[in-house]
Protein backbone atom coordinates (compact mmCIF):
# COMPACT_ATOMS: atom_id res chain seq x y z
CA UNK A 1 0.00 0.00 0.00
CA UNK A 2 1.63 3.69 -0.89
CA UNK A 3 0.69 6.94 -0.11
CA UNK A 4 0.96 9.97 -1.72
CA UNK A 5 3.92 12.30 -1.55
CA UNK A 6 4.11 16.12 -2.37
CA UNK A 7 6.06 14.48 -5.43
CA UNK A 8 4.59 14.63 -8.74
CA UNK A 9 6.14 13.58 -12.13
CA UNK A 10 5.67 15.74 -15.37
CA UNK A 11 2.89 14.64 -18.00
CA UNK A 12 2.11 17.52 -19.87
CA UNK A 13 3.53 17.29 -24.05
CA UNK A 14 6.33 18.86 -24.60
CA UNK A 15 5.79 21.97 -27.23
CA UNK A 16 7.99 20.64 -30.00
CA UNK A 17 6.53 17.12 -29.63
CA UNK A 18 3.05 17.90 -30.04
CA UNK A 19 3.70 20.67 -33.07
CA UNK A 20 5.68 18.23 -34.35
CA UNK A 21 2.78 14.98 -33.88
CA UNK A 22 0.26 17.62 -35.06
CA UNK A 23 1.42 18.69 -37.77
CA UNK A 24 3.00 15.36 -39.57
CA UNK A 25 0.25 13.52 -41.04
CA UNK A 26 -1.22 16.30 -42.97
CA UNK A 27 -0.68 17.64 -46.18
CA UNK A 28 0.59 21.49 -46.62
CA UNK A 29 -2.15 21.93 -49.48
CA UNK A 30 -4.82 19.89 -46.94
CA UNK A 31 -3.89 21.97 -43.93
CA UNK A 32 -5.04 25.34 -46.07
CA UNK A 33 -7.83 24.05 -46.54
CA UNK A 34 -8.66 23.41 -42.87
CA UNK A 35 -8.45 27.38 -43.45
CA UNK A 36 -10.99 27.58 -45.56
CA UNK A 37 -12.92 25.57 -44.12
CA UNK A 38 -13.16 27.84 -41.03
CA UNK A 39 -13.70 30.71 -43.29
CA UNK A 40 -17.02 28.39 -43.81
CA UNK A 41 -18.13 27.83 -40.76
CA UNK A 42 -18.31 31.09 -39.72
CA UNK A 43 -20.07 32.33 -42.46
CA UNK A 44 -22.67 29.76 -41.49
CA UNK A 45 -22.40 30.89 -37.60
CA UNK A 46 -23.13 34.24 -38.85
CA UNK A 47 -25.96 33.09 -41.09
CA UNK A 48 -27.59 32.35 -37.96
CA UNK A 49 -29.42 29.49 -38.73
CA UNK A 50 -30.65 30.68 -42.49
CA UNK A 51 -29.74 30.06 -45.54
CA UNK A 52 -26.07 31.33 -46.33
CA UNK A 53 -25.29 34.02 -48.85
CA UNK A 54 -21.96 32.12 -50.07
CA UNK A 55 -22.20 35.51 -52.73
CA UNK A 56 -21.58 38.00 -49.75
CA UNK A 57 -18.34 36.42 -48.69
CA UNK A 58 -15.03 36.31 -49.92
CA UNK A 59 -11.88 34.38 -49.27
CA UNK A 60 -8.14 35.96 -50.05
CA UNK A 61 -5.53 33.92 -50.05
CA UNK A 62 -1.83 34.82 -50.81
CA UNK A 63 0.94 32.06 -50.92
CA UNK A 64 4.69 33.66 -51.02
CA UNK A 65 7.90 32.42 -50.95
CA UNK A 66 8.23 34.74 -47.64
CA UNK A 67 4.32 34.63 -46.06
CA UNK A 68 1.50 33.20 -46.09
CA UNK A 69 -2.34 34.86 -45.63
CA UNK A 70 -5.67 34.49 -45.35
CA UNK A 71 -8.45 36.95 -45.02
CA UNK A 72 -12.32 36.53 -44.93
CA UNK A 73 -15.69 38.47 -44.13
CA UNK A 74 -16.74 35.51 -42.59
CA UNK A 75 -17.95 37.39 -39.05
CA UNK A 76 -14.60 37.12 -37.14
CA UNK A 77 -14.17 35.39 -33.77
CA UNK A 78 -16.12 36.49 -30.42
CA UNK A 79 -14.05 37.82 -27.95
CA UNK A 80 -14.72 35.10 -25.50
CA UNK A 81 -14.35 32.49 -28.16
CA UNK A 82 -10.93 33.21 -28.89
CA UNK A 83 -10.65 33.86 -25.31
CA UNK A 84 -11.67 29.99 -24.33
CA UNK A 85 -11.76 27.63 -27.51
CA UNK A 86 -10.37 29.04 -30.49
CA UNK A 87 -6.35 28.92 -29.29
CA UNK A 88 -6.88 25.82 -27.33
CA UNK A 89 -5.13 22.61 -28.79
CA UNK A 90 -8.26 20.35 -29.23
CA UNK A 91 -11.70 20.78 -28.33
CA UNK A 92 -12.87 21.20 -25.29
CA UNK A 93 -15.76 18.54 -24.16
CA UNK A 94 -17.88 20.95 -22.75
CA UNK A 95 -17.84 23.17 -26.18
CA UNK A 96 -21.20 22.99 -27.16
CA UNK A 97 -21.04 25.27 -29.91
CA UNK A 98 -22.31 24.68 -33.37
CA UNK A 99 -24.42 21.75 -32.27
CA UNK A 100 -27.69 22.71 -33.99
CA UNK A 101 -25.51 23.52 -37.52
CA UNK A 102 -24.32 21.99 -40.20
CA UNK A 103 -20.17 23.56 -39.60
CA UNK A 104 -17.35 21.36 -39.97
CA UNK A 105 -15.19 22.27 -37.31
CA UNK A 106 -15.31 19.32 -34.56
CA UNK A 107 -11.65 18.58 -33.35
CA UNK A 108 -10.29 22.07 -32.35
CA UNK A 109 -7.04 21.48 -34.20
CA UNK A 110 -7.50 23.09 -37.89
CA UNK A 111 -6.52 26.54 -36.90
CA UNK A 112 -2.82 25.47 -35.11
CA UNK A 113 -1.89 22.86 -36.97
CA UNK A 114 -2.39 24.88 -40.33
CA UNK A 115 -0.41 27.84 -38.75
CA UNK A 116 2.32 25.15 -36.66
CA UNK A 117 2.59 23.40 -40.51
CA UNK A 118 3.64 26.88 -42.52
CA UNK A 119 6.04 29.16 -40.27
CA UNK A 120 7.19 29.68 -36.70
CA UNK A 121 5.63 33.40 -36.56
CA UNK A 122 1.63 34.16 -37.04
CA UNK A 123 -1.04 36.95 -36.19
CA UNK A 124 -4.76 36.31 -35.95
CA UNK A 125 -6.46 39.64 -36.68
CA UNK A 126 -10.07 39.55 -36.17
CA UNK A 127 -13.15 41.55 -35.94
CA UNK A 128 -16.05 40.67 -34.49
CA UNK A 129 -18.95 43.48 -34.64
CA UNK A 130 -17.18 46.17 -33.46
CA UNK A 131 -14.49 44.38 -31.36
CA UNK A 132 -11.16 43.60 -33.26
CA UNK A 133 -8.31 42.92 -31.33
CA UNK A 134 -4.89 40.34 -32.26
CA UNK A 135 -3.53 37.10 -31.03
CA UNK A 136 0.06 36.72 -31.96
CA UNK A 137 1.91 33.23 -31.77
CA UNK A 138 5.70 33.77 -32.50
CA UNK A 139 9.16 31.69 -32.47
CA UNK A 140 9.08 32.70 -28.26
CA UNK A 141 5.94 31.27 -27.30
CA UNK A 142 6.81 28.09 -29.65
CA UNK A 143 10.27 27.92 -28.40
CA UNK A 144 9.18 28.40 -24.36
CA UNK A 145 8.66 25.21 -22.32
CA UNK A 146 5.64 26.44 -20.54
CA UNK A 147 1.62 26.27 -22.08
CA UNK A 148 1.05 30.32 -21.17
CA UNK A 149 -1.82 31.41 -22.91
CA UNK A 150 -1.30 33.39 -25.66
CA UNK A 151 -1.25 37.42 -25.47
CA UNK A 152 -5.07 38.85 -26.79
CA UNK A 153 -3.65 42.60 -27.86
CA UNK A 154 -6.21 45.56 -28.80
CA UNK A 155 -5.18 47.70 -32.00
CA UNK A 156 -4.46 51.00 -31.72
CA UNK A 157 -3.81 52.01 -34.96
CA UNK A 158 -6.55 52.32 -37.63
CA UNK A 159 -4.21 49.80 -39.81
CA UNK A 160 -5.04 47.63 -37.07
CA UNK A 161 -8.64 47.37 -37.80
CA UNK A 162 -10.11 45.27 -39.81
CA UNK A 163 -13.01 47.10 -42.41
CA UNK A 164 -15.09 44.57 -41.49
CA UNK A 165 -15.97 41.22 -39.82
CA UNK A 166 -13.57 39.02 -40.73
CA UNK A 167 -10.55 37.26 -39.85
CA UNK A 168 -7.02 37.75 -41.39
CA UNK A 169 -4.08 35.08 -40.63
CA UNK A 170 -0.31 35.73 -41.50
CA UNK A 171 2.08 33.17 -41.27
CA UNK A 172 5.81 34.77 -41.59
CA UNK A 173 9.30 32.83 -40.74
CA UNK A 174 7.61 29.83 -43.18
CA UNK A 175 9.30 26.55 -42.96
CA UNK A 176 11.95 26.05 -45.53
CA UNK A 177 10.40 23.57 -46.77
CA UNK A 178 7.14 25.33 -47.08
CA UNK A 179 8.54 28.52 -48.88
CA UNK A 180 9.82 26.37 -51.49
CA UNK A 181 6.22 24.74 -52.02
CA UNK A 182 4.82 28.94 -52.32
CA UNK A 183 7.73 29.79 -53.69
CA UNK A 184 6.48 26.99 -56.86
CA UNK A 185 3.89 27.60 -59.66
CA UNK A 186 3.41 23.50 -59.72
CA UNK A 187 2.51 24.18 -55.75
CA UNK A 188 -0.10 27.17 -56.65
CA UNK A 189 -1.77 25.23 -59.47
CA UNK A 190 -1.86 22.30 -56.84
CA UNK A 191 -3.86 24.63 -54.07
CA UNK A 192 -6.08 26.32 -56.60
CA UNK A 193 -6.98 22.67 -57.88
CA UNK A 194 -8.06 21.04 -54.32
CA UNK A 195 -9.83 24.61 -53.89
CA UNK A 196 -11.81 24.19 -57.21
CA UNK A 197 -12.30 20.97 -56.46
CA UNK A 198 -13.52 21.00 -52.27
CA UNK A 199 -15.44 23.57 -52.61
CA UNK A 200 -16.93 23.78 -56.09
CA UNK A 201 -20.29 23.92 -54.10
CA UNK A 202 -19.66 27.15 -51.98
CA UNK A 203 -18.09 28.99 -55.07
CA UNK A 204 -21.04 27.81 -57.58
CA UNK A 205 -23.65 29.71 -54.80
CA UNK A 206 -21.34 32.57 -55.38
CA UNK A 207 -18.20 32.25 -52.85
CA UNK A 208 -15.21 34.83 -53.78
CA UNK A 209 -12.31 32.66 -53.49
CA UNK A 210 -8.61 34.24 -54.64
CA UNK A 211 -5.60 32.34 -54.78
CA UNK A 212 -2.30 34.89 -55.17
CA UNK A 213 -4.98 37.91 -56.54
CA UNK A 214 -6.72 35.11 -59.48
CA UNK A 215 -10.15 33.86 -59.03
CA UNK A 216 -10.59 30.02 -58.15
CA UNK A 217 -13.09 28.75 -61.02
CA UNK A 218 -15.20 25.88 -59.50
CA UNK A 219 -15.13 22.26 -61.56
CA UNK A 220 -18.63 21.25 -62.05
CA UNK A 221 -20.29 17.84 -61.26
CA UNK A 222 -23.43 17.20 -62.51
CA UNK A 223 -25.42 14.81 -64.40
CA UNK A 224 -28.06 14.64 -66.73
CA UNK A 225 -31.71 15.26 -66.59
CA UNK A 226 -34.72 15.60 -68.85
CA UNK A 227 -37.26 17.05 -66.92
CA UNK A 228 -39.83 15.41 -69.48
CA UNK A 229 -41.45 12.25 -67.36
CA UNK A 230 -40.63 9.72 -70.64
CA UNK A 231 -36.99 10.62 -71.12
CA UNK A 232 -34.12 9.26 -69.21
CA UNK A 233 -33.04 10.91 -66.17
CA UNK A 234 -30.34 9.74 -63.46
CA UNK A 235 -30.50 7.32 -60.59
CA UNK A 236 -31.15 9.07 -57.70
CA UNK A 237 -31.62 7.61 -54.20
CA UNK A 238 -32.30 10.06 -50.56
CA UNK A 239 -32.57 8.23 -47.04
CA UNK A 240 -31.68 8.63 -43.49
CA UNK A 241 -28.87 6.71 -42.40
CA UNK A 242 -27.74 6.73 -38.70
CA UNK A 243 -29.07 10.89 -38.30
CA UNK A 244 -27.04 11.28 -41.74
CA UNK A 245 -29.05 12.46 -44.79
CA UNK A 246 -28.21 10.67 -47.58
CA UNK A 247 -28.47 12.05 -51.11
CA UNK A 248 -27.11 9.77 -53.95
CA UNK A 249 -27.26 10.55 -58.14
CA UNK A 250 -25.48 8.64 -61.41
CA UNK A 251 -26.14 9.53 -64.67
CA UNK A 252 -24.68 10.80 -67.44
CA UNK A 253 -22.38 14.00 -67.70
CA UNK A 254 -22.64 13.77 -71.62
CA UNK A 255 -25.98 12.61 -73.77
CA UNK A 256 -23.51 11.97 -77.07
CA UNK A 257 -22.41 8.73 -75.62
CA UNK A 258 -18.91 7.06 -76.26
CA UNK A 259 -20.17 4.92 -79.35
CA UNK A 260 -18.54 5.22 -82.94
CA UNK A 261 -17.30 8.58 -84.01
CA UNK A 262 -19.63 10.17 -86.15
CA UNK A 263 -17.42 12.31 -88.27
CA UNK A 264 -18.12 15.95 -86.76
CA UNK A 265 -17.57 14.85 -83.11
CA UNK A 266 -14.40 13.88 -83.51
CA UNK A 267 -13.13 17.01 -82.18
CA UNK A 268 -15.27 17.06 -79.47
CA UNK A 269 -14.46 13.68 -78.00
CA UNK A 270 -10.79 15.06 -77.23
CA UNK A 271 -12.16 18.25 -75.77
CA UNK A 272 -14.32 16.44 -73.38
CA UNK A 273 -13.38 16.29 -69.79
CA UNK A 274 -13.49 13.12 -67.80
CA UNK A 275 -12.78 15.27 -64.46
CA UNK A 276 -16.55 14.37 -63.44
CA UNK A 277 -16.37 11.37 -64.58
CA UNK A 278 -16.15 8.46 -61.35
CA UNK A 279 -17.57 9.54 -57.80
CA UNK A 280 -17.82 12.55 -55.97
CA UNK A 281 -18.19 11.96 -52.50
CA UNK A 282 -19.63 15.59 -50.40
CA UNK A 283 -20.11 15.66 -46.85
CA UNK A 284 -21.96 19.19 -45.35
CA UNK A 285 -21.33 20.49 -49.15
CA UNK A 286 -17.31 19.88 -49.15
CA UNK A 287 -16.44 17.64 -51.86
CA UNK A 288 -14.19 15.19 -50.19
CA UNK A 289 -13.45 12.87 -52.92
CA UNK A 290 -13.96 14.48 -56.43
CA UNK A 291 -13.96 11.52 -59.50
CA UNK A 292 -13.20 8.23 -57.91
CA UNK A 293 -12.63 5.79 -59.94
CA UNK A 294 -11.35 3.17 -57.83
CA UNK A 295 -12.29 0.27 -55.53
CA UNK A 296 -13.42 2.96 -52.55
CA UNK A 297 -16.69 3.76 -54.59
CA UNK A 298 -17.07 0.19 -55.50
CA UNK A 299 -15.50 -0.17 -59.19
CA UNK A 300 -14.05 -3.21 -59.42
CA UNK A 301 -16.13 -4.79 -56.99
CA UNK A 302 -19.09 -6.97 -58.37
CA UNK A 303 -19.06 -4.88 -60.99
CA UNK A 304 -16.31 -3.81 -63.45
CA UNK A 305 -13.37 -1.87 -63.09
CA UNK A 306 -12.96 1.62 -64.42
CA UNK A 307 -12.04 2.12 -67.59
CA UNK A 308 -12.89 4.60 -70.53
CA UNK A 309 -16.17 2.88 -72.31
CA UNK A 310 -17.47 4.65 -68.19
CA UNK A 311 -16.11 8.14 -68.77
CA UNK A 312 -19.56 8.96 -69.27
CA UNK A 313 -21.01 7.95 -65.85
CA UNK A 314 -20.92 10.64 -63.05
CA UNK A 315 -21.91 9.60 -59.40
CA UNK A 316 -22.62 12.05 -56.75
CA UNK A 317 -22.80 11.14 -52.73
CA UNK A 318 -23.47 13.40 -50.19
CA UNK A 319 -23.47 13.20 -46.67
CA UNK A 320 -25.22 15.88 -45.16
CA UNK A 321 -25.93 16.32 -40.82
CA UNK A 322 -25.73 18.85 -38.20
CA UNK A 323 -23.93 16.39 -36.26
CA UNK A 324 -20.39 16.52 -38.30
CA UNK A 325 -18.72 13.88 -35.89
CA UNK A 326 -21.54 11.66 -37.82
CA UNK A 327 -20.23 12.18 -40.99
CA UNK A 328 -18.20 9.59 -42.68
CA UNK A 329 -14.62 11.77 -42.68
CA UNK A 330 -11.22 11.13 -40.99
CA UNK A 331 -9.98 13.31 -38.90
CA UNK A 332 -8.01 15.27 -41.52
CA UNK A 333 -11.52 15.72 -43.93
CA UNK A 334 -10.45 15.08 -47.11
CA UNK A 335 -10.13 10.76 -46.62
CA UNK A 336 -13.44 8.78 -45.92
CA UNK A 337 -14.26 6.69 -43.37
CA UNK A 338 -14.34 3.93 -45.06
CA UNK A 339 -15.82 1.28 -41.96
CA UNK A 340 -18.99 3.41 -40.90
CA UNK A 341 -21.95 1.65 -40.98
CA UNK A 342 -23.19 5.10 -43.30
CA UNK A 343 -20.67 4.39 -45.65
CA UNK A 344 -21.29 1.17 -46.14
CA UNK A 345 -24.89 1.55 -46.75
CA UNK A 346 -24.74 3.60 -49.29
CA UNK A 347 -22.21 1.82 -51.31
CA UNK A 348 -24.20 -1.02 -51.82
CA UNK A 349 -26.61 1.61 -53.43
CA UNK A 350 -24.11 3.62 -55.09
CA UNK A 351 -23.14 0.26 -56.99
CA UNK A 352 -27.04 -0.48 -58.08
CA UNK A 353 -27.21 2.93 -59.70
CA UNK A 354 -23.57 2.53 -61.37
CA UNK A 355 -25.10 -0.78 -62.51
CA UNK A 356 -27.60 0.91 -64.83
CA UNK A 357 -25.15 2.89 -66.43
CA UNK A 358 -22.43 0.18 -66.93
CA UNK A 359 -24.96 -1.93 -69.03
CA UNK A 360 -26.53 1.05 -70.63
CA UNK A 361 -23.40 1.51 -71.97
CA UNK A 362 -22.99 -1.64 -73.02
CA UNK A 363 -26.12 -1.81 -74.81
CA UNK A 364 -24.44 1.51 -76.47
CA UNK A 365 -21.46 0.07 -77.62
CA UNK A 366 -20.35 0.77 -81.06
CA UNK A 367 -23.21 2.29 -81.80
CA UNK A 368 -23.37 5.82 -84.03
CA UNK A 369 -23.49 8.88 -81.52
CA UNK A 370 -26.03 10.44 -82.85
CA UNK A 371 -28.62 7.46 -82.29
CA UNK A 372 -28.01 8.23 -78.93
CA UNK A 373 -27.99 11.76 -78.37
CA UNK A 374 -30.99 12.84 -79.91
CA UNK A 375 -32.80 10.67 -76.91
CA UNK A 376 -30.38 12.84 -74.75
CA UNK A 377 -31.82 16.52 -76.57
CA UNK A 378 -33.68 17.75 -73.60
CA UNK A 379 -31.62 16.70 -70.94
CA UNK A 380 -29.81 19.41 -69.25
CA UNK A 381 -27.03 19.22 -66.76
CA UNK A 382 -27.49 19.58 -62.83
CA UNK A 383 -25.94 19.37 -59.69
CA UNK A 384 -27.19 16.68 -57.05
CA UNK A 385 -29.76 18.37 -55.16
CA UNK A 386 -31.27 20.04 -58.57
CA UNK A 387 -31.24 16.50 -59.92
CA UNK A 388 -32.81 14.80 -57.05
CA UNK A 389 -35.73 18.02 -56.90
CA UNK A 390 -36.13 17.67 -61.03
CA UNK A 391 -36.61 13.71 -61.06
CA UNK A 392 -38.11 13.10 -57.35
CA UNK A 393 -41.59 14.52 -59.05
CA UNK A 394 -41.64 12.32 -61.82
CA UNK A 395 -44.75 8.97 -61.16
CA UNK A 396 -41.93 6.80 -60.88
CA UNK A 397 -40.14 8.12 -58.01
CA UNK A 398 -40.61 5.33 -55.48
CA UNK A 399 -41.18 6.28 -51.82
CA UNK A 400 -40.81 3.95 -48.89
CA UNK A 401 -40.43 5.32 -45.41
CA UNK A 402 -38.72 8.38 -45.60
CA UNK A 403 -36.68 6.97 -48.57
CA UNK A 404 -36.61 8.42 -52.09
CA UNK A 405 -35.69 5.94 -55.05
CA UNK A 406 -36.15 6.22 -59.07
CA UNK A 407 -34.48 4.10 -61.14
CA UNK A 408 -34.51 4.82 -64.73
CA UNK A 409 -34.03 1.28 -65.81
CA UNK A 410 -37.00 0.08 -64.19
CA UNK A 411 -39.10 3.48 -65.71
CA UNK A 412 -38.29 2.15 -68.70
CA UNK A 413 -36.77 5.94 -69.82
CA UNK A 414 -33.31 4.78 -71.37
CA UNK A 415 -32.83 4.44 -74.67
CA UNK A 416 -31.79 1.13 -76.23
CA UNK A 417 -30.31 0.99 -79.66
CA UNK A 418 -32.94 -0.02 -82.20
CA UNK A 419 -30.62 -3.68 -82.46
CA UNK A 420 -30.79 -4.61 -79.35
CA UNK A 421 -34.73 -4.14 -79.18
CA UNK A 422 -35.85 -8.21 -79.60
CA UNK A 423 -38.59 -6.72 -82.86
CA UNK A 424 -34.86 -5.48 -84.19
CA UNK A 425 -33.40 -7.32 -87.81
CA UNK A 426 -30.07 -6.05 -88.54
CA UNK A 427 -28.44 -5.33 -92.23
CA UNK A 428 -25.08 -5.48 -92.92
CA UNK A 429 -23.66 -5.90 -96.74
CA UNK A 430 -20.47 -4.71 -98.64
CA UNK A 431 -20.34 -3.47 -102.24
CA UNK A 432 -17.52 -2.04 -103.67
CA UNK A 433 -16.55 1.63 -103.04
CA UNK A 434 -17.36 3.05 -106.47
CA UNK A 435 -20.40 2.04 -106.66
CA UNK A 436 -21.04 2.98 -103.10
CA UNK A 437 -19.99 6.73 -103.84
CA UNK A 438 -21.72 6.20 -107.20
CA UNK A 439 -24.97 6.06 -104.99
CA UNK A 440 -23.95 8.60 -102.60
CA UNK A 441 -23.42 11.13 -105.40
CA UNK A 442 -27.26 10.37 -106.60
CA UNK A 443 -28.80 10.95 -103.20
CA UNK A 444 -26.82 13.34 -101.60
CA UNK A 445 -24.78 15.25 -104.43
CA UNK A 446 -21.57 14.43 -102.40
CA UNK A 447 -19.68 10.90 -103.13
CA UNK A 448 -18.25 11.18 -100.26
CA UNK A 449 -20.92 10.34 -97.79
CA UNK A 450 -20.51 7.28 -94.92
CA UNK A 451 -21.39 4.10 -96.23
CA UNK A 452 -23.56 3.47 -93.12
CA UNK A 453 -25.47 6.48 -94.46
CA UNK A 454 -25.52 5.49 -98.13
CA UNK A 455 -27.09 2.10 -97.37
CA UNK A 456 -29.60 3.46 -94.59
CA UNK A 457 -31.04 6.27 -96.72
CA UNK A 458 -31.84 3.70 -99.55
CA UNK A 459 -33.72 1.58 -96.96
CA UNK A 460 -35.59 4.39 -95.33
CA UNK A 461 -36.29 5.72 -99.45
CA UNK A 462 -37.66 2.28 -100.15
CA UNK A 463 -39.71 1.92 -96.94
CA UNK A 464 -41.49 4.98 -97.60
CA UNK A 465 -42.69 3.75 -100.94
CA UNK A 466 -43.95 0.35 -99.23
CA UNK A 467 -45.47 1.93 -96.64
CA UNK A 468 -47.45 4.02 -98.62
CA UNK A 469 -48.60 1.52 -101.17
CA UNK A 470 -49.75 -0.57 -97.51
CA UNK A 471 -52.00 2.38 -96.90
N1 LIG B 1 -11.84 32.39 -40.29
C1 LIG B 1 -12.51 32.25 -39.13
N2 LIG B 1 -13.69 32.91 -38.94
C2 LIG B 1 -14.36 32.76 -37.77
N3 LIG B 1 -13.98 31.96 -36.77
C3 LIG B 1 -12.83 31.29 -36.89
C4 LIG B 1 -12.04 31.39 -38.09
N4 LIG B 1 -10.95 30.61 -37.94
C5 LIG B 1 -11.05 30.03 -36.73
N5 LIG B 1 -12.17 30.44 -36.08
C6 LIG B 1 -12.59 30.04 -34.72
O1 LIG B 1 -11.53 29.33 -34.15
C7 LIG B 1 -11.95 28.05 -33.71
C8 LIG B 1 -10.81 27.07 -33.81
O2 LIG B 1 -10.56 26.75 -35.18
P1 LIG B 1 -9.88 25.35 -35.50
O3 LIG B 1 -9.86 25.19 -36.97
O4 LIG B 1 -8.58 25.28 -34.79
O5 LIG B 1 -10.85 24.29 -34.82
P2 LIG B 1 -12.34 23.88 -35.27
O6 LIG B 1 -12.69 24.52 -36.55
O7 LIG B 1 -13.26 24.14 -34.11
O8 LIG B 1 -12.20 22.31 -35.43
P3 LIG B 1 -11.35 21.50 -36.54
O9 LIG B 1 -10.06 21.13 -35.92
O10 LIG B 1 -12.19 20.29 -36.80
O11 LIG B 1 -11.17 22.40 -37.70
C9 LIG B 1 -13.17 27.73 -34.53
O12 LIG B 1 -14.04 26.83 -33.86
C10 LIG B 1 -13.78 29.12 -34.71
O13 LIG B 1 -14.58 29.45 -33.60
MG1 LIG C 1 -11.47 24.29 -38.29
Amino acid sequence: MTKPSTDTAQASPTKQFFVSMLTRDISLADAILDLLDNCLDGAMRLANGNDVDYAKHFVNIEIAEDHFSIADNCGGIPRDVAKNYAFKMGREPDDERDSDAETIGMYGVGMKRAIFKMGRNALVRTRHGVDSFEVPITSQWLEAKNWDPLPINEPTEAKEHLDGAGTTIFVTELYEGVSRHFANQAFENEVRTAIAEHFTMFIQWGLKVQLNGKPVEPVRVEVLVSTEEDRPAPYIFQKTIDDVLVSITVGLNTGRGLGEDDEDEVGFERDRSSATAGWTVLCNDRAVIVGDKGLLTGWGDGIPLYHPQFAIITGIIEFRSKRADKLPVTTTKRALDTSSNVWLESRVKMKEGMRIWISYTNHWKNHPRSDQSTHWESARPMALHRAIEAVATRKLTKTTGDAVEFNPQKAKVLPEPEDKKPSSRKIVFSRPAEEVRLVSKLLFDDQDAKPGIVGETCFEIQLTKAKKQGN
